[in-house]
């Protein structure tokens, strides 16, 4: 019954199309746009030091929760919860996952459209032609201020969403990922040779290196372990539908290795573009949000073989948030599929075009509607502070206590331990120590600490 449902439903070609398909959703905005800034404000090696240490800690066990709960139950978020405890409240973190991808596609597609403008912007050499950052961020910032163009590319970014997830997770998810993942090292790669070799690079490389301790502060702390969730894409259920696609004879623990140490070394490849880049221009490393969009375009306009490199990076960061914008939509689309019995090529418009119709008011925070406020936040970022701040590390403590704690850790080892795929027992016991205790009680700290501060 499981493998007809599961043809259904589709299902991973292979091992590696589904690693490269969780490193798709983990690596995107978050590794190329946000992980760099936040390194830069945040004191550079120390900041990144800590951030390993969330990731390994906190990040690698609930990924392999999420894992192992999408495999065994072959559904999504919903249906998973439901499936292990019928008609118990703990459907309520599957819903709140649906929820928060419809949230976070909202604005990530919004995003996603200014990456994809950016490309089209430097192949016409438009966001080349400044000379400072101050000028290039004013560019940018009337740019997102520009109602018909910001629309126009958010609709793009959602049109490539939709030609994708339509196509189901093994003809047009997959196939994506495959071609897309490779390209995206590849890239990072070249972008690295040709940052590493401009004069004064090595002043980034050491900022970025260098550990300073004394930067580090709770705050600091919080930060790194809300990137890492974020990063790794965790805590709505994501990593649950991907997982439910994928084979009972594959082993969870190395797939979820593999994907932590891609997502992570991606995070890490572009600290060593972007850092020796900016020092040898002279300029600020802790520019903030604008890094990307207002203080690159600068660098590469300064830099031999300038606009060449502008478009392969915009490239490269339009690739990455494709292949997270659509594990997003998976997981709203997978909800409607399974639960709700819509055929996928019902489901995948009719949902992006709410999503799309969600996303105009963020697209237009900074524009048209820049003056609408609530709680003193644009709409852009009370989205993006609803979903990010509440409803993933909400998602993620729930997940991490369900799946340690009602489940079951015993039940969790039979899933990962089908076909003899026996995971050491070193490893077994450390992983049910971090994801009975220890995460719990991190996330919690969060948590609590971003809401009563
Ligand atoms: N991980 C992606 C990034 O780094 C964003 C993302 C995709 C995400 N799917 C997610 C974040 C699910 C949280 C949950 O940009």
């Amino acid at each position: 019954m499981k493998t007809e449902s599961n043809n259904q439903r589709g299902a991973w070609g292979s091992r590696l199309a589904f690693i490269l398909a969780a490193s798709g959703s983990a690596v995107g905005l978050g590794n190329i746009w946000k992980f760099p800034y936040i390194v830069g404000e945040n004191g550079g090696g120390a900041f990144v030091l800590v951030y390993l240490v969330c990731v390994l800690v906190i990040g690698a066990p609930i990924m392999l929760a999420e894992f192992t709960l999408g495999r065994k139950t072959n559904l999504n978020p919903v249906g998973a919860f439901d499936q292990i405890k019928p008609k118990s409240p703990w459907i309520g973190i599957g819903f709140m996952g649906v929820l928060a991808g419809f949230l976070i596609l909202s604005f990530y597609g919004v995003v996603g459209g200014w990456t994809f403008a950016y490309v089209v912007k430097s192949i016409t050499g438009s966001v080349l032609a400044f000379s400072s950052p101050k000028e290039a961020g004013e560019f940018f910032g009337s740019f997102i201020a520009n109602t018909g163009e910001v629309l126009f590319y958010h609709a793009l970014f959602m049109g490539a969403c939709v030609g994708i997830v339509i196509r189901g997770v093994h003809g047009g998810i997959e196939k994506a990922c495959n071609i897309l993942m490779p390209m995206l090292a590849a890239i990072l790669f070249l972008l690295m040779i040709r940052s590493l070799t401009l004069d004064g690079a090595m002043e980034g490389v050491a900022f970025y290196l260098r550990p300073d301790f004394g930067k580090i502060n709770t705050n600091v702390v919080l930060i790194a372990l809300g990137q890492a969730f974020f990063s790794l894409s965790l805590g709505m259920g994501a990593m649950i539908t991907y997982g439910s696609y994928l084979s009972d004879k594959e082993d969870l623990t190395s797939c979820t290795l593999y994907v932590v140490m891609f997502d992570t070394l991606i995070a890490l490849l572009v600290g060593m573009v972007i850092f020796p880049a900016v020092f040898a221009m002279g300029l600020e490393p802790a520019e903030g949000p604008g890094l990307v969009f207002s203080v690159l375009p600068t660098v590469f306009a300064g830099m031999p073989l300038g606009q060449g490199v502008a478009i392969i990076f915009f490239i490269l960061l339009a690739i990455a948030a494709i292949t997270s914008g659509i594990s997003l939509l998976e997981v709203v689309v997978a909800y409607f599929i399974d639960q709700r019995g819509w055929e996928r090529k019902r489901a995948v418009p009719v949902i992006s075009l709410i999503i799309f119709a969600l996303g105009v008011p963020s697209g237009l925070s900074f524009g048209m509607m820049a003056d609408v406020k609530l709680f003193g936040m644009n709409f852009f970022d009370n989205v993006d502070n609803i979903a990010s701040n509440y409803l993933l590390p909400i998602g993620g403590l729930l997940t991490a206590i369900f799946v340690s704690w009602v489940w079951g850790t015993k039940n969790i080892h039979l899933e990962i331990e089908k076909h003899d795929n026996k995971p050491n027992f070193f490893w077994a016991r450390s992983w049910e120590f971090l994801i009975r205790y220890i995460t719990p009680i991190a996330i919690g700290i969060v948590f609590i600490t971003k809401v009563f501060r």
